[in-house]
């Protein structure tokens, strides 16, 4: 079997909201996603983090889509995850595996959350254009994906994003070739 965080990590699709996370474990959730490896150890990744009740986490949950304000304004964390792709006043990548390893970092924060007992449901649904706006990201920054963190409510498993099946598929169809 996998180790137990593969086996039983989900997103929730409903949070509690009576739930609040220290600034203590804010900060341990962006020292693990700051440990991920990335491309050079160029670490292109930065984070606009609102916990529930302050301003940064309204600012966020006024961008949200309609499908995702219906679960995601319950967590304890919006996390908006931001990808570091140009060098600043040109058109060089910063990295050419900029969102490989911001996927990296929000997976590290995903494990480290599990360790606190907590879950994370990643999603898109969002006005990136407008987070962007919000938080004056320039332009050689890019907000990709937001994180939600918190603690699930009894039959928050049942579905991940609008209709979407949790089935994974097997095997043989992730494995391109190997040996037997
Ligand atoms: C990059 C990315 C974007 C996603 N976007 C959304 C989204 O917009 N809305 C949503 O409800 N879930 C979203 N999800 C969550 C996926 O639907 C979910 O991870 C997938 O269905 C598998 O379910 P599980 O995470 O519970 O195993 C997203 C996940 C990732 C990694």
């Amino acid at each position: 079997m996998p180790h137990t965080f593969a086996v039983d990590r989900f997103s929730p699709v409903r949070f509690d909201p009576g739930h609040a996370l220290s600034g203590r474990e804010v900060d341990v959730l962006l020292e693990a996603a700051g440990r991920a490896p990335s491309a050079g150890n160029s670490q292109p990744w930065s984070f606009i983090v609102g916990r529930r009740g302050d301003q940064v986490y309204q600012r966020l949950a006024r961008h949200l889509s309609r499908s995702s304000s219906m679960w995601a304004t319950g967590a304890s964390l919006l996390v908006a995850n931001l990808a570091h792709r140009f060098v600043e006043d040109s058109d060089i990548e910063y990295s050419e595996f900029a969102h490989y390893d911001v996927g990296q970092a929000v997976a590290h924060m995903t494990f480290q959350a599990h360790a606190l007992g907590l879950f994370v449901h990643q999603f898109r649904a969002f006005d990136r254009d407008a987070v962007a706006s919000e938080f004056k990201v320039p332009g050689h920054w890019e907000v990709t994906t937001m994180a939600a963190v918190g603690l699930p409510v009894e039959g928050a498993r049942h579905l991940s994003g609008a209709g979407t099946s949790r089935e994974r598929l097997p095997l043989q169809d992730i494995t391109w070739e190997r040996a037997r």
